[in-house]
């Protein structure tokens, strides 16, 4: 089996660097014929910013699950694809190999055609890191249908925004699912969703996980067990153009509700292959955990398609890294003698918080590369991921990238590549990042620099659109700089050329790794009968990377502070899920505003960040005294 080009030292990469940006076309084309098509493709590139309009391959078929599981079985196919790591450290792990899992696949695609899932449909995901997780997703892509899944920590009411957005026909969810010490009632969420108003969905799908008592509505309500049992374990493949869509996955912007992000068939496939075995150094044999949940890109990209692509053991975890101590991570490296490890700066700090004691004592010598994912990492953290995890001989790679970008943008190869703590590095062999300035919105040449991070030319894993809003996405992506991808993010060059990712520059916070729109949780917050205005900014946080500090004003009367502190939170739990509550509420008589009305931001996130000694001439806005009551005020 062939497979994509793997970058052997920093020459190569350099050299294959310039390729890829002299010739992308026929770069791509290369990289793409090692995997499996039913057709080849018409023209490798159709592009242009302004549209935006971009297509790699049209014209070409395939399927993706052959590529992550037929084409496999006759090298590998009783080789580990997918090892489960349960929450009970005590309960076995269980291993699904290549050949299983494509049965399994194959199983639950027919029944999902028999439940009438076909080409273009959209299935909604609403389930724990379970195998019958990854089986479905897959099954889905087999058949064509759309997946769209939501990360089970949200409410239901953002469940129902979800479901609508796509116009799903189906929930597949689980019964409960088990996180740490918790028992979490999935299905619960799912029927308050239901009842909220899904009028797409024709069949909630359910999973029995833990088994147990659950609400059932035999109008729709129907048990995977029983749909999937006595199935056959051949199922045709729906023959997919290159562009048709792979799946959508929800994101938050800075403002309105979340948008679905959408994905495609064939530069999706062959961009998270290729990025996955050149970042990570994937050889055959190794084992490789990314301890993201599935809900969001990361596990999308890099525990199912990009392992699963290249014919890697990927293992899926259950879990929590605190449970049933801070030293679990490490205790399942050791176990299953993880060779690549993957996770978020949150997890690190957090870990790192627990002290040394839970990391010694593991034998952590099979690993060869540590990556991390999802925000900023500081420096601390990185040091002691290096000394602590990497015993100061594994390579870190931190790795930029975004759901909308699909697969890593830039990031060290493994060993390959020069390391700097909080420096992503270099873009990934066909990207073509470039600093622009905020000001005059041009690109900034030279080394070191400092602008607006963005693309200047399309990627095959780059988002298409934006599900049912194409001008959203123009705006939002293609419209700030023209003819450029703009990612939202700041970011600097040091004199070598290395990119280190500042952070948002808009009005999305990032925090323990979860992107959130400030605007997503004023207007949760808003919705308290007696809240007149909100704001809300993002605050450094030793552990989540940033906190939620909210400023709040109330309608006239009396409040007891704490009484709506609390009923605020429970709003914002019921409208988003418990990752968007505040950590910090204060309530303030005024926000600091602009003479056009504008509320300054730049203040607010001064004073939450504890620099209101840094606010600079606050003179120009139309009530400098509000913020003076906002610090006196500060929590
Ligand atoms: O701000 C950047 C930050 O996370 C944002 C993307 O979030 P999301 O779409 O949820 O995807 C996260 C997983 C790919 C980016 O705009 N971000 C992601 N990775 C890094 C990062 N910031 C700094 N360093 C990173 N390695």
């Amino acid at each position: 089996m062939q497979l994509p080009l793997q970058i052997k030292s920093f020459d190569h990469y350099q050299e294959v660097y310039q390729q890829s940006v002299d010739n992308p076309e026929s770069f791509w084309a290369e990289q793409a014929r090692t995997f499996d098509w039913h057709q080849p493709w018409d023209k490798v590139l159709e592009w242009d910013f302004e549209g935006p309009n971009v297509k790699w391959f049209p014209g070409g078929k395939l399927n993706i699950t052959e590529n992550c599981l037929d084409r496999h079985l006759e090298e590998r196919g009783d080789q580990t694809a997918i090892l489960f790591e349960p929450n009970e450290p005590g309960d076995p792990a269980i291993s699904l190999t290549y050949r299983q899992l494509l049965d399994e696949v194959s199983k639950t695609g027919n029944a999902l055609r028999e439940l009438g899932i076909g080409k273009g449909d959209r299935v909604c995901f609403y389930m724990p890191m379970v195998p019958e997780l990854a089986i479905s997703i897959l099954a889905c892509a087999r058949i064509g249908a759309i997946h769209s899944v939501v990360f089970a920590g949200f409410s239901a009411q953002a469940l129902a925004d979800r479901v609508n957005d796509a116009e799903c026909k189906m929930i597949i969810c689980s019964d409960y699912n088990k996180r740490g010490a918790k028992t979490i009632p999935v299905k619960e969420v799912v029927d308050e969703a239901m009842g909220l108003g899904c009028p797409s969905i024709e069949t909630v799908l359910v999973h029995r996980n833990t088994g147990g008592d659950i609400g059932w509505d035999p109008s729709y309500d129907k048990w995977y067990h029983e749909a999937t049992e006595g199935q056959s374990t051949d199922c045709t493949p729906e023959v997919m153009d290159a562009e048709d869509v792979l799946f959508i996955l929800y994101t938050s912007g800075s403002t309105g509700k979340p948008k679905g992000v959408v994905h495609t068939c064939g530069g999706y496939m062959l961009y998270t292959a290729f990025s996955f075995l050149n970042v990570f150094q994937y050889q055959p044999g190794d084992v490789y955990w990314c301890t993201a949940d599935i809900g969001w890109i990361t596990g999308h990209s890099y525990i199912l398609y990009g392992p699963l692509l290249v014919g890697a053991t990927t293992m899926m975890f259950e879990g929590v890294p605190t449970y049933p101590d801070a030293g679990r991570f490490w205790e399942v490296c050791e176990k299953h003698k993880v060779n690549q490890f993957y996770t978020a700066p949150t997890a690190i700090r957090a870990l790192m918080a627990r002290g040394d004691e839970f990391v010694e004592g593991y034998d952590l010598s099979s690993l060869k590369v540590i990556g991390s994912v999802g925000e900023p990492i500081n420096q601390e953290a990185w040091e002691w991921y290096k000394e602590k995890i990497g015993k100061d001989t594994v390579p870190i790679v931190d790795t930029w990238w975004q759901t909308e970008t699909g697969g890593m943008m830039i990031s060290g190869l493994g060993g390959h590549s020069p390391q700097k703590p909080t420096f992503a590095g270099y873009p990934l062999p066909g990207i073509q990042p470039c600093l622009v300035d905020k000001e005059n919105i041009q690109e900034v040449e030279g080394n070191p620099a400092s602008g607006l991070l963005c693309v200047k030319f399309p990627w095959p894993s780059m988002l298409r659109t934006i599900w049912g809003d194409h001008q959203r996405c123009k705006n939002t992506y293609f419209s700030t700089v023209p003819g450029m991808y703009f990612t939202g993010d700041g970011a600097r060059r040091d004199e070598n050329g290395m990119y280190r990712i500042v952070g948002r520059v808009d009005d999305v916070i990032n925090v323990s790794g979860h992107r959130m729109g400030t605007a997503e949780v004023e207007n949760a917050i808003d919705e308290h009968p007696e809240v007149v205005e909100t704001a809300v900014v993002g605050y450094p946080h030793d552990i989540k990377g940033q906190g939620i500090y909210a400023y709040v004003i109330m309608g006239p009367g009396d409040h007891n502070g704490d009484e709506v502190r609390k009923e605020i939170i429970d709003i914002v739990r019921k409208e988003i899920g418990p990752i968007a509550k505040p950590d910090k509420i204060q309530f303030v008589s005024a926000l600091p505003k602009t003479r056009s009305g504008k509320i300054m931001r730049r203040i607010l996130r001064k004073v939450a960040a504890g620099e209101a000694d840094q606010l600079g001439d606050t003179s120009t806005l139309l009530n400098p005294e509000a913020v003076d009551d906002i610090i006196r005020g500060k929590r």
